[in-house]
């Protein structure tokens, strides 16, 4: 059933704030000591597409706002070589709170946040979800059952794979990291001509 966007405001907000009091995360210690936010997500609850990465680097964490850091950069620049503004998509991640040192997500970490993740992307219903980077990738295919092997992200990257989601048909397309173009020219490159496939489900 599809929500209006008072329900599907309601809801992210309940997200919110369970995520300000989630105090078993072994992050949350490190988010109070450093007075830092949980990274909910941004865009439009309506959007068609959604994007999501990996966990909030430390700007973020200032901020509580998801890739508005050096990797945001790229993404923004993705976005408007698509000529798609920031606000028309929806992006978050799939761990809320920053890992010390920007290491990666756990396991347990991803296991402890990913249950929010899934509400989120069950109130956009969205038709495409791009993935970024090789976490986000595993976490959405493992999810939404894709009958497929999941093989390294070089070779799924730029695909579009139809999946199956409890309110329909979503198409999941993996991308690189944005933060793999930040020192290497060919896979930044590669990540704009993969972008150029999302301009249809606009
Ligand atoms: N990297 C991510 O995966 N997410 C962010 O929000 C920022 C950097």
């Amino acid at each position: 059933m599809p929500l209006s966007l008072e329900q599907k405001f309601e809801k992210m907000k309940s997200i919110r704030d369970r995520l300000l009091s989630f105090r078993k995360s072994p992050l949350y210690r490190y988010r109070v000591e450093n007075k830092y936010f949980p990274v909910v997500g941004e865009g439009s609850h309506n959007a068609h597409i959604m994007f999501i990465g990996e966990a909030p680097g430390k700007t973020e964490a200032e901020t509580a706002k998801p890739f508005c850091g050096r990797s945001g950069k790229v993404l923004d620049e993705m976005l408007d070589s698509i000529k798609l503004a920031r606000k028309d998509v929806y992006v978050t991640n799939i761990v809320k709170d920053r890992p010390p040192e920007n290491r990666d997500p756990t396991p347990e970490e991803i296991k402890l946040y990913s249950p929010f993740l899934d509400e989120q992307i069950d109130i956009i219903q969205p038709k495409v979800i791009a993935t970024l980077g090789r976490f986000s990738m595993v976490y959405i295919l493992e999810l939404l059952k894709y009958k497929n092997p999941i093989n390294s992200i070089s070779e799924m990257r730029g695909k579009e794979l139809v999946c199956e989601a409890s309110f329909g048909q979503v198409i999941v397309v993996p991308l690189y990291h944005p933060a793999v173009a930040l020192y290497n020219g060919s896979n930044k490159g590669t990540l704009l001509d993969d972008f150029k496939i999302l301009k249809k489900y606009v």
